[in-house]
């Protein structure tokens, strides 16, 4: 595994995305980034102190195109794996991509298909601490515990989870890795509003199913949102 080090790159994973040799589990970590991306054309904060970084991963042949779409997923379980490993608080995932503890977030996932490979962007919060506006909706590692983290440690540890739980995907432990992503299912039985690509719906978020979807009961009816399709708003 390659492994690049920056004080400063305008976003990890176009750091990757340019990369002419790329290979698979390249992995790039920056300090800081300039233009950080989140999901939805979202800008990423990335401030000093945050885990900020992104791996390749390289298509299988033997895998499925749809089966991709369920790589967040397994990101963001890698993700509450390896700072379970590190400390006890209660973990939470947020389908599709995000990681939370005490009801606010400390990790989110951008995942990225350029060519034959997937570019797994990470950012965690660890040792930043001032979020801004976002306070009431963001925390980090350190204030969580008042401790300070190794951040080369914390990357470390979640890329080897990663690399753990993608084996279980392309074994065909699909059902098992989406019964431990519901035992820590954030949403499941509140009242979230989800953003359709046309029309806006109400209901209450039920589990994580087949294919990665996620239930949602309406009142009307149970629905199946699809990954990358749906922002959720509480
Ligand atoms: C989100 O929650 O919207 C996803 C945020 C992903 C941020 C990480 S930080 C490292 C990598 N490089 C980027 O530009 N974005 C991802």
């Amino acid at each position: 595994m390659r492994k690049y080090i920056f004080e400063e790159l305008d976003s990890t994973n176009n750091f990757l995305r340019d990369k002419k040799d790329l290979r698979e589990y390249d992995l790039v970590v920056a300090r800081t980034q300039t233009s950080g991306k989140g999901r939805r054309g979202n800008q990423w904060r990335s401030d000093e102190g945050a885990a900020l970084f992104s791996f390749a991963l390289k298509k299988d042949k033997n895998l499925d195109l749809k089966e991709y779409r369920k790589l967040p997923l397994v990101a963001g379980l890698s993700v509450l794996k390896g700072l379970s490993d590190l400390e006890d608080l209660e973990f939470q995932f947020k389908w599709t991509n995000d990681v939370y503890v005490g009801g606010k977030k400390i990790s989110g996932i951008l995942v990225e298909m350029i060519g034959d490979f997937f570019i797994i962007g990470i950012g965690i919060n660890v040792n930043n601490k001032e979020f801004g506006e976002l306070s009431e909706r963001a925390t980090s590692l350190s204030l969580e515990t008042g401790k300070e983290y190794d951040i080369q440690g914390i990357v470390m540890g979640v890329v080897n989870e990663f690399k753990l739980q993608y084996v279980r995907l392309l074994k065909g432990e699909w059902s098992e890795l989406k019964s431990e992503m519901n035992c820590l299912n954030y949403l499941k039985g509140r009242r979230v509003s989800v953003q359709l690509p046309d029309r806006i719906i109400d209901g209450i978020a039920g589990d994580i199913v087949e294919d990665g979807m996620l239930e949602l009961n309406t009142g009307v009816e149970t629905m199946k949102l699809d990954i990358g399709e749906v922002h959720i708003k509480f």
